[in-house]
């Protein structure tokens, strides 16, 4: 499986592929810190054409989180967005650990992705942006509650 550990050559294009989408502003620094954290699952998906897509988890049990994930426009709707989610989330036993993530309300693109692979919606947080827009918040499990 194209899909590996991420390491620090990897950030320039993760940062460009960050840029494509427009829907994150982490730089360098913060990508650096995430690879050395000990709690930290992140992942490149590598084609022929080089890095395709990333995703960033924080492994930690019932309290782990999604932090990003991304797929180049160009690479889109291929499956590798789910690829990715699913090396991520293999890494945890969904019957006892939890993996929440936000996103932004309008971003009805990976609000349908989420809820394709089973999260549930559990909560909105108002003007949780800096442009003001809410987050939607999900997790893996729970009853849908807004
Ligand atoms: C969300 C994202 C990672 C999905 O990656 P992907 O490789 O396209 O996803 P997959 O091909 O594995 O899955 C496709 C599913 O995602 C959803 N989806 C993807 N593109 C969509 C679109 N344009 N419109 C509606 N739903 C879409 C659908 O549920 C789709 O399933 P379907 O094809 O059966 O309808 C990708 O769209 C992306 O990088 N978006 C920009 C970055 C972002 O917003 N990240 C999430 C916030 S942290």
């Amino acid at each position: 499986m194209p899909i590996r550990k991420m390491n620090s050559a990897d950030i320039p294009a993760v940062l460009r592929i960050q840029g494509e989408l427009a829907f994150q502003d982490w730089n360098e620094r913060q990508y650096e810190r995430e690879i050395k954290a000990p709690y930290t699952y992140a992942i490149v998906y590598e084609g022929d054409l080089g890095i395709e897509g990333y995703a960033v988890f924080h492994l930690l049990g019932a309290d782990s989180e999604l932090l990003s994930i991304a797929v180049s426009e160009s690479a889109q709707r291929k499956g590798i967005g789910s690829k990715l989610l699913h090396a991520g989330l293999s890494q945890l036993d969904l019957k006892s650990d939890c993996c929440f993530l936000e996103v932004r309300e309008n971003n009805i693109k990976a609000r349908n992705f989420y809820e394709k692979h089973g999260f549930n919606l559990f909560g909105i947080r108002k003007k949780y942006y800096a442009d003001g827009e809410n987050a939607a918040l999900y997790r893996t499990e729970g009853a849908q509650i807004g």
